[in-house]
């Protein structure tokens, strides 16, 4: 949990750059009713050897919720190299040298009673210095929840709309309360869907299992990292099928994934051991390559980062999107 008071934060509101303190919304906002808003979450970590922040494959999140605004009908009207301009000025103008976490928001913003949208959009970005969103050191208690995880014809769960993280929220306080460090949603259907603020992954049989988008995940950016690294670093099969509950007794590791999360080790679900009870080697591993990846020391994954603080071109602005790739697609069909 981060407390820290952010008033002194410059962050980017109505298309300027503002204290924290300064950017309000209007009582009446049309999202802070009906929570017609889209957002994102993208971590940028500080490597000290090299003096350096670098974005985590910020191309692909803002892709993202420019899709998923999409969804809403919200219009966002810069591209993503532009936001990522945004992010670098924003990190520049207060001057982090630390883990970062930026929430890009974007939201209807019309001030008045009535829940049908119309076309009055905005968005803002935040960026504020973040650690460990769940300390998994040791390993993590994880438990099912009651609440299910909301059916795609409903709210589209993929789409990480305000709205829909009153069920995330719903499924934290009741797992936190049970004393348990996160919680596991299921689907409809009684399928293990994700965590209420991450992805899922198994090991079973030597193989790493995931559920497919097609359950109500959030098809995590962090997920098709470890994927990718499972794949080409530990040479592991990875396959998307959907999970039974029971299933989760019987894995021999299980770990959550996301941007807030990173890699965590589940070594207890619903008062049970996870295979050894200790963290597993399948976990551990992913973990570590996870760190050396964003942190820039794997230059296999470099492609993934942005340097914030890289040298201006000489004669011009930084031009932050021609130092990342990121035009695959990174969800398939
Ligand atoms: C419900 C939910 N699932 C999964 C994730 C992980 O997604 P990502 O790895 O893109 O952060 C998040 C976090 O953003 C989330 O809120």
């Amino acid at each position: 949990m981060q407390t820290e008071d952010y008033s002194d934060v410059i962050v980017y509101f109505n298309n300027q750059y503002v204290p924290l303190r300064d950017a309000h919304v209007n009582i009446l906002t049309h999202a802070l009713h009906y929570g017609t808003g889209v957002f994102d979450g993208i971590r940028g970590y500080w490597d000290e050897r090299q003096e350096q922040l670098f974005l985590v494959r910020p191309m692909e999140h803002f892709r993202r919720w420019k899709a998923n605004s999409g969804i809403l009908r919200i219009g966002i009207a810069p591209d993503a190299s532009e936001l990522c301009g945004i992010v670098v000025e924003l990190i520049r103008r207060n001057h982090f040298q630390s883990h970062i976490y930026v929430r890009p928001l974007a939201y209807k913003c019309a001030a008045r009673i009535g829940v049908n949208p119309d076309n009055r959009d905005a968005f803002a970005v935040v960026v504020v210095p973040f650690g460990d969103y769940l300390d998994s050191r040791h390993g993590l208690h994880a438990g099912v929840v009651s609440w299910r995880r909301i059916e795609d014809n409903a709210i589209p769960g993929r789409a990480k709309i305000c709205g829909s993280y009153v069920n995330s929220a719903l499924a934290g306080d009741e797992a936190r309360r049970n004393g348990f460090d996160e919680a596991i949603f299921l689907t409809e259907e009684g399928h293990v869907a994700e965590g209420a603020s991450c992805n899922i992954f198994l090991v079973r049989a030597g193989k790493l299992v995931t559920p497919p988008g097609s359950e109500n995940i959030l098809e995590g950016i962090t997920r098709n990292c470890i994927m990718e690294l499972a794949r080409n670093e530990l040479h592991l099969e990875v396959i998307e099928r959907p999970v039974d509950r029971s299933v989760l007794y019987l894995a021999d590791e299980i770990f959550f994934t996301g941007t807030a999360v990173e890699v965590g080790p589940v070594t207890q679900v619903d008062h049970r051991q996870v295979g050894s009870g200790a963290i597993g080697p399948v976990a551990a591993e992913l973990r570590f390559l996870y760190i050396e990846a964003t942190r820039g020391h794997l230059s296999a994954y470099r492609h993934w980062l942005l340097p914030a603080y890289e040298p201006a071109p000489a004669g011009g602005e930084p031009e932050p999107a021609l130092a990342i790739a990121g035009d695959e697609d990174l969800w398939g069909v």
